[in-house]
């Protein structure tokens, strides 16, 4: 069993990129080819050992739940036919993991929202997947490497990636002491700088382990960039006394908030994963 018990996947996000689709229906919902993006999260938290799901959602995200439960008219439907085969991965799923879910009733950020979570996640150190950020990787996944490191560290980790310098208005930016080829210990973090602000090229994208004592830090964190509570903001307290990784990790990862990522990921998985597996 994994050291990282829990994964919690802030969901509550409105998706506007994506309207009017997202209007009723969650963005996690999205389907790569035949599977939804939230599907992709919870397999690669599995990956990484963990059975907890716990996901923050919000109104209009009912899809979510129903998603990981079981649909007794279809399954009967479709019982005893080769169409039953679709179903064997979710199936799993169910039966493998609990689901717990609680809902942030203000949008008010990624911060919020993983504080939200605080109730489903308690006192121990946590995964946080952002599904719309969809990863592919030759061996273990994302979290995977992820825990891995938190086994030898103990400390708060986000994944990072090089982006380019008209990117880094997108994202949480860190500036940190190479440790490692692939690790950097945090010394500062600036959320969406404009590429002359931006303290590096190292993006952090949605993937996090997170020390129980964040939910602390969120509480005392006041609104930051767009009046939202960032999480960047929270995590620079235990950067500043030395207690935030950032890791390069090995994959590739495709921004599915966005369309031009969401198609890019489409066609990836069309091409490298739905054939394979049919
Ligand atoms: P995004 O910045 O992608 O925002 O959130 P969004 O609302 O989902 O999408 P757009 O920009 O309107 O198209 C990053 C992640 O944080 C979650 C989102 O669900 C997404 O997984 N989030 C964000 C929350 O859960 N609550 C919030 O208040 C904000």
């Amino acid at each position: 069993m994994s050291i990282i018990r829990k994964c919690l996947f802030p969901a509550a996000g409105y998706g506007t990129r994506f309207l009017p689709v997202t209007k009723s229906m969650p963005k996690e919902m999205l389907p790569l080819v035949n599977k939804p993006l939230i599907q992709y999260g919870v397999e690669e938290a599995m990956a990484a050992g963990i059975t907890d799901m716990a996901l923050v959602t919000g109104r209009g995200k009912r899809a979510l739940e129903d998603h990981f439960d079981i649909s007794y008219e279809l399954e009967h439907q479709i019982a005893g036919t080769a169409k039953e085969a679709a179903l064997t991965e979710i199936r799993h799923i169910i039966d493998v993991c609990t689901f717990s879910y609680t809902r942030q009733i203000e949008m008010k950020g990624l911060g919020h929202a993983i504080l939200t979570g605080e109730t489903l996640v308690g006192d121990h150190p946590f995964a946080v997947v952002l599904a719309d950020d969809y990863c592919v990787t030759e061996d273990a996944g994302v979290l995977s490497q992820m825990v891995a490191l938190y086994e030898k560290h103990q400390c708060s980790i986000v994944a990072i990636e090089e982006v380019s310098a008209d990117e880094t208005h997108k994202y949480g930016v860190i500036a940190g002491d190479r440790e490692a080829d692939d690790l950097y210990r945090v010394r500062d973090m600036v959320e969406k700088p404009d590429p002359e602000s931006a303290p590096s090229n190292l993006a952090i994208i949605g993937r996090y382990i997170l020390t129980p004592d964040i939910f602390t830090i969120l509480r005392d964190t006041p609104p930051g960039r767009n009046g939202e509570l960032q999480i960047t903001d929270a995590l620079m307290s235990q950067a500043r006394e030395g207690r935030v990784l950032a890791y390069r990790f090995r994959g590739r990862r495709f921004d599915c908030g966005s369309v031009e990522g969401f198609i890019e990921a489409t066609n990836y998985n069309y091409q490298h994963v739905y054939g394979a597996v049919q």
